[in-house]
């Protein structure tokens, strides 16, 4: 396996979003704009509720995916297409906007901490406009993997890895997610599509990745987006306090993206079409 090289160590800087939620904006903010097909990553975690409990309300989105990670507490979400769930800890939900949807998504406490992500995800232009999808995943549908003789653990919520198989299925960019939790210099090796994105997102602790044999390790803590370069595996060391980190790798897109505020699309004309049937009701015809 030849261990992808560290590219880029970005910090998360705060960031507002929804009806005042405070939050830890990675990708698509000025640190890591883009990193195709990953169009965003939010971090929530907080143990007041003043900073989240006026949640998402209702919001649109159209042309891509919106993936809502729970670590801890709760997400209810209720949308124009009529589904309604509570996402609990640990689980996963991958919904695919497509033609569009309006949703709600309200984060709850639970013993008194929320802790939780969401991270965008880019559709091909030819599938923009496919009807919405939800996939909810409750949290012991995840397969989880014991990695490093114990010393590790590997969570597999979407993609395959280590002869485990994550519950989400049919995404267009046929995506590799995992929660990825390491004690204090446990190491782990997993491999990764050569042509695919690849980044981690630490979130606990703090680790070291990249060609850890050779020298060409690069450390990466809490509140970092961890960029990969070329190879087809991830090596990573957990640091003196273990690591905690999310590993997405998706088929990169190249397409053009038009995009502002809740729609992802490739032209201009498309863009300014999402919003005029926002404004006219016709966004989930
Ligand atoms: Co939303």
């Amino acid at each position: 396996m030849k261990p992808r090289p560290v590219a880029e160590v970005a910090a998360a800087v705060p960031a507002s979003d929804g009806a005042g939620v405070r939050l830890y904006r990675s990708l698509g903010g000025p640190n890591l704009p883009l990193l195709d097909p990953f169009l965003l990553l939010d971090e929530m975690h907080s143990d007041d509720a003043d900073d989240y409990i006026a949640g998402f309300p209702d919001h649109p989105h159209r042309g891509f995916e919106t993936v809502t990670i729970m670590i801890q507490g709760r997400m209810r979400h209720e949308d124009s297409v009529g589904n309604v769930g509570d996402l609990g800890p640990g689980s996963v939900q991958w919904m695919t906007a497509g033609k569009g949807i309006v949703h709600s998504e309200m984060p709850q406490q639970e013993a008194g901490l929320l802790w939780g992500f969401q991270m965008w995800v880019n559709l091909p232009a030819a599938k923009k406009m496919m009807p919405p999808r939800y996939q909810d995943i409750a949290a012991h549908r995840v397969p989880e993997v014991t990695v490093a003789e114990g010393a590790g653990c590997v969570r597999v919520l979407a993609g395959s890895v280590l002869d485990a198989h994550g519950p989400v299925e049919g995404i267009a960019t046929d995506p590799l997610l995992l929660d990825v939790r390491l004690d204090a210099g446990a190491q782990v090796e997993l491999p990764v599509e050569p042509s695919h994105q690849v980044f981690a997102y630490v979130f606990e602790g703090e680790g070291e990745f990249g060609d850890l044999s050779n020298g060409g390790a690069t450390s990466g803590g809490a509140r970092q987006a961890v960029v990969f370069g070329e190879g087809d595996g991830v090596c990573v060391r957990g640091g003196d306090s273990g690591v905690r980190f999310l590993l997405a790798a998706a088929r990169p897109l190249g397409e053009p993206i038009a995009r502002y505020g809740p729609f992802v699309m490739n032209t201009r004309e498309e863009l300014l079409q999402a919003f005029r049937d926002y404004e006219s009701g016709r966004l989930t015809d």
